[in-house]
């Protein structure tokens, strides 16, 4: 789970929280993407975090209990050098094994226990989850063909599709070698999109299309947007009766 970051595009909000931490409708946001991993019956959890606030996620989370967790672990990511910088801090925790890594603002309907069965079962490689969205130009952006994908790009103008790649990325423990290889993007970061073309260009990506909503929550506008999405779909029955 990435959460580290500065959460700059959502300044005043985080001068004094982490982003992963302000409320999505009920529940801090990072509870979202922790109950996305633990239902698709992933219970090896390491939380990547960052900033000033990165001693509020122990005390907001502590081992885990309201997941059904015995165990978190936790580590720490100096400054916000990417996505796939944040990712390089798990290599010890990962240890050799297959990771599904989750970025800390994507909150989703559904579950990705199918695809991450699919993963399992799948020898090598990485696997992706795709979600057809009218703002492609917002996200990573997949080029596909042939039922396979061919390209990704980062936030272009002009998208070749309408299918963005989600905050849900699946890797087996090449991913480690491939983010040392990398070389900082125009905006100073290492990007997660160039690990994922390495996958594609080696010819080891799969993908699976994600059901139900799907949003990040890292501007005003998917803040928002993420909140009113969490609250027209829970139905609380205590909540209903007030
Ligand atoms: O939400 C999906 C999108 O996430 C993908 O479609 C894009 O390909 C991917 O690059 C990413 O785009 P964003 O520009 O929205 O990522 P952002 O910088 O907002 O970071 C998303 C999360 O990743 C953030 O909530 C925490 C984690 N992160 C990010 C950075 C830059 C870290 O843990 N460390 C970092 O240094």
């Amino acid at each position: 789970m990435l959460a580290g970051g500065t959460g700059s595009r959502l300044f005043p909000l985080t001068k004094i929280t982490n982003k992963h931490l302000l409320p999505i409708y009920d529940k801090p946001m990072i509870y979202y993407p922790i109950q996305t991993l633990v239902d698709a019956g992933i219970r090896d959890i390491l939380i990547v975090t960052g900033g000033r606030n990165a001693g509020d996620f122990l005390r907001l989370l502590a081992n885990g209990k309201e997941f059904g967790l015995s165990h978190l672990d936790y580590t720490y990511q100096e400054g916000e050098g990417g996505i796939a910088e944040a990712l390089a801090l798990a290599e010890h925790f990962a240890d050799g094994q297959k990771i599904c890594v989750i970025l800390g603002d994507n909150i989703i309907e559904g579950s990705i226990r199918d695809a991450v069965d699919e993963f399992r079962k799948q020898e090598a490689g990485a696997r992706i989850l795709l979600k057809e969205v009218p703002d492609a130009e917002r996200f990573g952006v997949a080029e596909i063909k042939n039922n396979r994908i061919v390209n990704i790009e980062e936030k272009p103008k002009k998208p070749k599709s309408n299918f963005a790649v989600t905050g849900i990325y699946m890797y087996d423990e090449t991913v480690f070698d491939k983010v040392k290889r990398l070389e900082p993007s125009g905006r100073g970061e290492l990007e997660i999109t160039d690990v994922n073309n390495a996958y594609i260009r080696e010819g080891n990506m799969t993908f699976s299309h994600l059901d139900g909503w799907w949003t990040d929550a890292g501007t005003f506008d998917s803040l928002l947007r993420a909140c009113n999405l969490v609250a027209t779909t829970q139905v609380d029955p205590a909540r209903s009766s007030d």
